[in-house]
C-alpha cells in the first residue's frame, strides 16, 4: 500500500503524520489527529456532517483525500472556540437551541462559518441556500435558522432580539419537517 506524508495546520497547529494514499481526509482528522469533533454521517457526499474548511472555504472532509490537504490549513469545529470562549456562531446555536441531537451540529456550523463571516444581515433564503448541503435528520431547520442569523448579526456588532424571537423573514418556510434542501455549494 502507497504511504505518503501529510503535513497541514490544523486549528492553527502543524500536524503531520504517515498516511495511505486513500486515506480520506475526515479519517485522517479523527482517526490519526485524533479530532472526533467532524462527524461521520454517510461517507457518500450526501449529509455534510464532515464539514470542514480547506484554506477558508467549507468543504465535505469525506470528499477529499488526505493527501490532497497536504500543505494547507483545516479549519475543524475544535478551533472554533478560544480560551473557552465560545465563537459567536456557536454561542448563537446554543442561545436558540439550533441543536437537537447535535450530530448535525459541528458540519452546520463550520459550513454557516464563511457564509456569516461575508453576511451580516442574511434573508431566511440565502441563509437555507446556504445550508443547504448540509442535512439535520432531527430536520430542526427553524431553530437553525434563526442560529445563523443570530451569528451573523452578533459577528457583525448587529443588535439582535431575545433568544427564540430571531424569527424567520421574507416568508420562507423554515419549520421542522421541511424538505426544501436544493444543491449547495459544500460539495
Ligand atoms: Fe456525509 Fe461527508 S459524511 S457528506
Ligand atoms: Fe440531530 Fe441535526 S440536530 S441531526
Amino acid at each position: 500500500m502507497q504511504h505518503s506524508t501529510v503535513r497541514i495546520r490544523v486549528n492553527g497547529d502543524v500536524r503531520e503524520a504517515p498516511v495511505e494514499s486513500r486515506l480520506l481526509l475526515v479519517h485522517f482528522l479523527r482517526d490519526v489527529l485524533g479530532l472526533t469533533g467532524t462527524h461521520i454521517g454517510c461517507d457518500t457526499t450526501s449529509c455534510g456532517a464532515c464539514v470542514v474548511l480547506v484554506d477558508g472555504r467549507a468543504v465535505k472532509s469525506c470528499t477529499m483525500f488526505a493527501v490532497q490537504a497536504d500543505g494547507r490549513e483545516v479549519g475543524t469545529i475544535e478551533g472554533l472556540a478560544q480560551d473557552g470562549v465560545l465563537h459567536p456562531l456557536q454561542e448563537a446555536f446554543h442561545v436558540e437551541h439550533g441543536v437537537q441531537c447535535g450530530f448535525c451540529t459541528p458540519g452546520m456550523i463550520m459550513g454557516a462559518l464563511p457564509f456569516v463571516e461575508e453576511n451580516a444581515d442574511p434573508t431566511d433564503e440565502e441563509i437555507r441556500r446556504a445550508i443547504s448541503g448540509i442535512l439535520c435528520r432531527c430536520t430542526g431547520y427553524a431553530n437553525i435558522v434563526n442560529a445563523v442569523r443570530r451569528g451573523a448579526r452578533t459577528l457583525h456588532g448587529l443588535p439582535v432580539d431575545g433568544a427564540g424571537a430571531m424569527t424567520s423573514r421574507h416568508g420562507a418556510e423554515t419549520g421542522p419537517g421541511s424538505t426544501d434542501q436544493p444543491p449547495g455549494p459544500h460539495g
